[in-house]
């Protein structure tokens, strides 16, 4: 990777955490809790925990369902549940659920 586009990565990377709405991905996650638990903390095995991941890992992977790039596992549950998330959701769900503590 060409040194220029690390430059990019580390400067935007703060502007995209810092642009999210934890509110807002509060409210949308009303559908999430039936896996993946109230406070993001799963209560079956086969779903994974969301609370307090890392922000940048929690979008990309919803990008990528969203997109049918992550396949395998149990990802047909997960696939069509991200397709119905805009960009801006998955920003907000991503801000809410890494700030759980
Ligand atoms: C029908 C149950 C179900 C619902 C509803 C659901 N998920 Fe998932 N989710 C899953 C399963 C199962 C996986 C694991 C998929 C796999 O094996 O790749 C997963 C994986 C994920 C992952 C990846 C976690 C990791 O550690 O890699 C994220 C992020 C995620 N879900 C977010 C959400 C969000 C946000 C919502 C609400 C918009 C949501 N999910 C709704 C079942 C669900």
């Amino acid at each position: 990777m060409n040194k220029k586009l690390i430059g990019l990565l580390l400067v935007g990377l703060p502007f995209f955490a810092s642009a999210a709405d934890i509110e807002a991905g509060k409210a949308k996650s009303a559908v999430c809790v039936a896996c993946h638990g109230a406070d993001g903390i799963s209560a079956v095995p086969i779903y994974p925990n969301l609370k307090g991941q890392k922000e940048v890992y929690l979008a990309s992977s919803l990008k990528a369902y969203k997109a049918s790039q992550r396949q395998g596992g149990m990802s047909a549950l997960m696939i069509p549940q991200a397709a119905a998330l805009s960009d801006t959701d998955i920003a907000n769900l991503a801000a809410y659920y890494s700030s759980l503590k």
